[in-house]
């Protein structure tokens, strides 16, 4: 399977640019529940469903959109991938990555991934945004098993610091500028569909977790692999099941993460407009350009 990825990535482009034109930019955004209305402040944007993309499938998830969007936001070349693909929604943790191995035949070098996450750490608050540090693999599955295709990466890629620490210190210090609550912590990926039950958020709890969701960690894997240089941001949407008196509600993760999502875009643009260089790995994902190329 996973050999014919490149030849995948290589088709997919070649539709893409025969719609839009040529894409090419080095910051890549994944943007999750709630937050498509970043991709519509992108200048000069140019846009193509998934529909007309080879190998990426349609969302099946309300609140998530299906296109994406290149263009400038705040000075910068992007690349917005506004609506995401799920496991739950049945799909190979493969595919998953698809998207993911697009952008970064696209030029993209850093990329952005954003979620909506219950909250399992008790300190933090629904409506809050979380930096994520790290993560647990809890999703009974890797998008790299299989061959694997090494103009892509490595068999066994390093997930040490599977999110870039220097962007971390940056959106940090971007936050106290802008007086911005910014929590830091570990995310739990999940398979879902199902919200946890109290005894599994215990069990998060216990493992470390600080938000569980069900997106992100297969896209990182995938990221990482192909050498990118990686930041995550949850917004907390929920207390995880059984820490508050209520139920869960995807209607209510909805309208949290919509509350959220000017603060959001508020840090991402800051973090965007003065990126730097310095981490990226232009060695290792120069090879899978070559490749599709
Ligand atoms: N659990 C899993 N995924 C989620 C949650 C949750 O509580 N909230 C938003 N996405």
């Amino acid at each position: 399977m996973t050999f014919s990825v490149v030849a995948q990535v290589r088709e997919s482009i070649g539709v893409i640019e025969s719609a839009i034109g040529r894409v090419q930019a080095p910051i890549g955004l994944i943007l999750g529940s709630g937050l498509g209305a970043l991709a519509n402040e992108i200048e000069s944007s140019r846009s193509l469903s998934y529909h007309h993309i080879p190998h990426l499938p349609m969302s099946t998830v309300p609140g998530h959109d299906g296109r994406m969007v290149v263009g400038r936001w705040h000075g910068r070349d992007i690349i917005a991938m506004a609506g995401r693909i799920h496991r739950y929604e049945g799909h190979e943790p493969s595919l998953v990555a698809f998207p993911v191995q697009l952008l970064a035949a696209m030029g993209v070098h850093t990329l952005a991934v954003t979620n909506a996450a219950g909250a399992v750490n008790p300190a933090f608050a629904p409506g809050e945004l979380m930096l994520i540090s790290d993560h647990l693999n809890l999703t009974s599955g890797n998008p790299l098993i299989g061959m694997n295709d090494e103009r892509i990466g490595p068999r066994f890629p390093d997930m040490t610091v599977a999110y870039d620490a220097g962007l971390r210190r940056r959106a940090i210090e971007i936050a106290k500028g802008h007086g911005l609550a910014l929590r830091e912590g570990v995310y739990a990926g999940v398979l879902g569909p199902s919200y946890e039950t109290p005894a599994e958020i215990r069990m998060l709890r216990s493992m470390g977790a600080d938000a569980v969701g069900m997106s992100t960690v297969p896209e990182v894997i995938a990221a990482r692999h192909v050498g990118l240089r990686v930041l995550g941001l949850s917004c907390l949407t929920n207390m995880g099941a059984g820490m508050t008196g209520g139920l869960l509600d995807h209607e209510e993760v909805k309208h949290v993460a919509g509350a959220a999502t000017r603060s959001m875009i508020d840090l991402l643009a800051a973090l965007v407009s003065d990126l730097d260089d310095a981490s990226i790995r232009h060695d290792a994902i120069a090879r899978f350009r070559t490749a599709t190329s």
